[in-house]
């Protein structure tokens, strides 16, 4: 195998992956969903390295179910407990990995752009596990995911984020994949956590409230620069999903969030829970997505 072919197994984010892909990732995790063995054999033999610079449980855990699930060697790798701590760098940490046999490299990231600089001196494929304020597709692809199973079709949904859009790479990378399929995507967010850099329009939160899915998003207080956030309590009577305005929500619609939460800042404690909410059925979405991606990085 070339390393053009090896480097096209990547998945650094869904900006540049076309929509004809994205779909064959989804059709395979349907695959996956319905398959009833939990371990298969199909990566027997192949190392898949987790590697978190960066606080995960969600994304973590689930490639490393969705690896054990492929029935491939895993290797878990925590910067707090490497030689990270000592001064090593990212990037001789990761050809540390490389020069020792590993077939993937599955890498979260806190410095957006690191990862793009990486995959080009890396030579096993890599998939990103959230870069930055960046990317995080394999979470987009498991909301699309989500979407697709609830209505079918991706085509003429319409879909609010709403929150801390300026830190969110799950906002940047589902804009992108939606996009691809003719949804349309509104933003909702105070003023300091909208991006620049992102084209969709922004509306009120009434309006946000009234799309097929009303995806909230976590106030991201790690990235912030002090004084974003005045209150938790003026954040959730602005722009918080709270049970007054989830009784407004169509029948039809889903409410969403990557999760990890902060309730009753972005949505009420009672909501995550709520009939209509997916927040659980995306964690176990997240499964036969990565089995999916990790696949399709190991051939
Ligand atoms: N949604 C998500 O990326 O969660 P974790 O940070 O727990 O992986």
């Amino acid at each position: 195998m070339t390393l053009t072919e090896l480097k096209q197994r990547s998945l650094l984010g869904l900006k540049e992956l076309d929509k004809e892909e994205i779909e064959s990732i989804l059709d395979r995790a349907a695959y996956w969903e319905n398959h009833s063995s939990k371990v298969h054999q199909v990566s027997q033999g192949k190392f898949a390295a987790n590697m978190f610079f960066e606080n995960s449980t969600r994304t973590r855990f689930s490639f490393e179910v969705a690896e054990k699930r492929l029935g491939a060697e895993v290797i878990n790798f925590s910067a707090a407990a490497s030689s990270v701590e000592k001064g090593e760098s990212i990037y001789d940490t990761v050809r540390t990995l490389e020069s020792m046999g590993i077939d993937v490299g599955i890498i979260r990231l806190k410095p957006s752009g690191v990862l793009a600089e990486l995959a080009t001196s890396i030579k096993v494929p890599l998939i990103n596990a959230g870069d930055g304020n960046n990317e995080h597709p394999t979470q987009a692809l498991l909301d699309l995911y989500t979407m697709r199973k609830q209505f079918g079709s991706l085509k003429g949904l319409n879909v609010s984020i709403v929150g801390d859009i300026l830190h969110s790479r799950v906002a940047r990378s589902n804009l992108y994949a939606l996009r691809k399929f003719g949804a349309n995507v509104n933003f909702c967010a105070p003023s300091n956590m909208q991006a620049a850099d992102l084209d969709a329009p922004y509306v009120s939160i009434d309006e946000a409230i009234k799309a097929d899915v009303v995806m909230m998003l976590r106030v991201q207080l790690e990235r912030h620069a002090s004084g974003m956030l005045n209150s938790a309590e003026s954040y959730r009577e602005n722009y918080g999903l709270t049970v007054a305005r989830a009784e407004k929500i169509a029948k039809h619609a889903i409410i969403m969030h990557p999760a990890p939460v902060n309730r009753n800042v972005e949505i009420d404690s009672e909501l995550v829970e709520h009939p209509q909410s997916k927040i659980f059925p995306q964690m176990q979405n997240g499964v036969p997505i990565r089995m999916a991606v990790i696949e399709r990085a190991l051939g």
